[in-house]
């Protein structure tokens, strides 16, 4: 049996105390109440359309439909009082525990966590803010994502640092070990290299890179920053970021902590913090130390910002390690079926240790870009596919894709 989830209801009571409680309050709460308190791995737990089989939440996640009740009855509050339950105040208990929670799910403490808009923001903000001058350099590998890029372009132009990409050889990636995926990094690095950016897991071939392995090399070569992209990574595999040594960590976590879009989380040391200085500036602006200065917004979707908190309830129910469990055992499946289909061709890193939910499959014989939009069209089928020389079709499933749609997806690309 899967465990019971916190209650959520506690993010209303605490409401309850900090808001003036009304009709509405009391309609929300009745929502609460008639949701499903279980939190399961199941098809049924998410609003996915049943006859699609989607094995794309690396690009977008779905949320569980308690996920969903739960952001329904904030939205409700909040219209039924919209001056009062849009400026803020009667979140700020919720959005706390939601931090707290979010925060015990990347293995962090919450006064180190921001809750943003998305990855990219989390990249703006240490591109526009770290002390870079002409001469320094970033460096990042071809498996690093634009939006953990083109900031770091952006702001090159303006101050005069310099940004460098080297190509990471995405073909080998099915036979790499740790120690080679950690000397490929090393040999990219220059004496400049003050800033070292690192996916945790790619988007391309699902590359989960070692980053305490990672960081400990690139301190020791004098680098003085490590910034990760986790996009891909928390929710989908157990994170911790205490361990890790990193400098800091942005994510959003629509994909795989599923929650509500428009949502990111931002870790940073408060080493870096005291460098990175905040960066909005609104009427009345608070003065934090704490990760809270990267989000001093004014008008906020306070609803999403709280139903976070349900969405990381219901993983925690679930169970990081459970989950990674059970993301593991669909890779393999996959592994297993490409391996004994001669026209299948596997992709992504060999071992689980440096695998993920991401995994990537040619057809040999049938460019990605062309099969990818048949399978949609033709069988319901959403996978992303990459062109080019990588002509492979990237599949993300999660933990509830039921295992009969994987082997029909598998099935139609083995008889190609
Ligand atoms: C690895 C990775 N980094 C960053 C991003 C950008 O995320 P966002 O658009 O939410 O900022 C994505 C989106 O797909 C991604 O896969």
């Amino acid at each position: 049996m899967p465990p019971e989830p916190t209650d959520r209801r506690s993010f209303l009571r605490t409401l309850v105390g900090a808001a003036v409680a009304g009709p509405a309050l009391v309609r929300a709460e009745a929502a609460q109440a008639a949701v499903p308190r279980t939190a399961r791995a199941s098809q049924e737990a998410y609003l996915l359309d049943p006859g699609l089989t989607y094995l794309n939440h690396a690009s977008i996640g779905t949320v569980p439909r308690t996920v969903h009740e739960a952001h329904r009855a904030y939205l409700e509050l909040c219209e039924s009082h919209p001056s009062l339950y849009v400026w803020g105040e009667p979140w700020r208990v919720a959005t706390e525990e939601t931090r707290t929670a979010a925060a015990a799910l990347l293995g962090a403490e919450g006064d180190d966590l921001a809750i943003t808009h998305n990855t990219t923001e989390g990249f703006n903000v240490l591109a526009h803010g770290l002390p870079l001058e002409a001469g320094d350099e970033v460096l990042f590998s071809s498996l690093n994502h634009g939006g953990a890029s083109m900031p770091w372009r952006g702001q090159a132009r303006r101050r005069g640092f310099t940004v460098r990409r080297f190509d990471f050889p995405v073909e080998q990636a099915p036979e790499l070990t740790s120690d080679e995926v950690v000397e490929l990094h090393r040999r990219a690095l220059s004496p400049e290299t003050r800033v070292l950016v690192v996916p945790h897991v790619d988007n391309q071939v699902g590359l989960r890179h070692p980053l305490p392995e990672l960081a400990a090399m690139a301190r020791s070569e004098g680098v003085r920053w490590v910034l990760v992209d986790g996009a891909q990574s928390a929710g989908m595999l157990p994170v911790d970021l205490a361990a890790s040594g990193v400098d800091a960590y942005a994510m959003s976590p629509h994909k795989w902590i599923q929650s509500p879009k428009g949502l990111g989380l931002f870790w940073t040391r408060p080493e870096l913090r005291r460098l990175v200085p905040a960066f909005w500036y609104r009427t009345a602006m608070s003065r934090h130390d704490s990760a809270r200065r990267y989000e001093d917004y004014s008008t906020r979707a306070w609803p999403a910002v709280v139903a976070l908190g349900d969405a990381v309830a219901f993983q925690r129910a679930l169970g990081p390690d459970e989950t990674a469990r059970r993301h593991r055992a669909i890779r393999r499946r996959i592994q297993d079926r490409v391996a004994s289909e001669p026209r299948l061709s596997w992709r992504s890193p060999g071992s689980w240790a440096l695998g993920s939910a991401i995994v990537s499959v040619r057809v040999e014989g049938h460019p990605a870009a062309e099969l990818g939009p048949e399978l949609l069209q033709d069988h319901n089928i959403v996978v992303r596919a990459f062109g080019g020389p990588l002509d492979h079709l990237r599949l993300s499933p999660h933990v509830a894709t039921p295992d009969a749609q994987i082997d029909a997806a598998l099935d139609l690309l083995a008889a190609r």
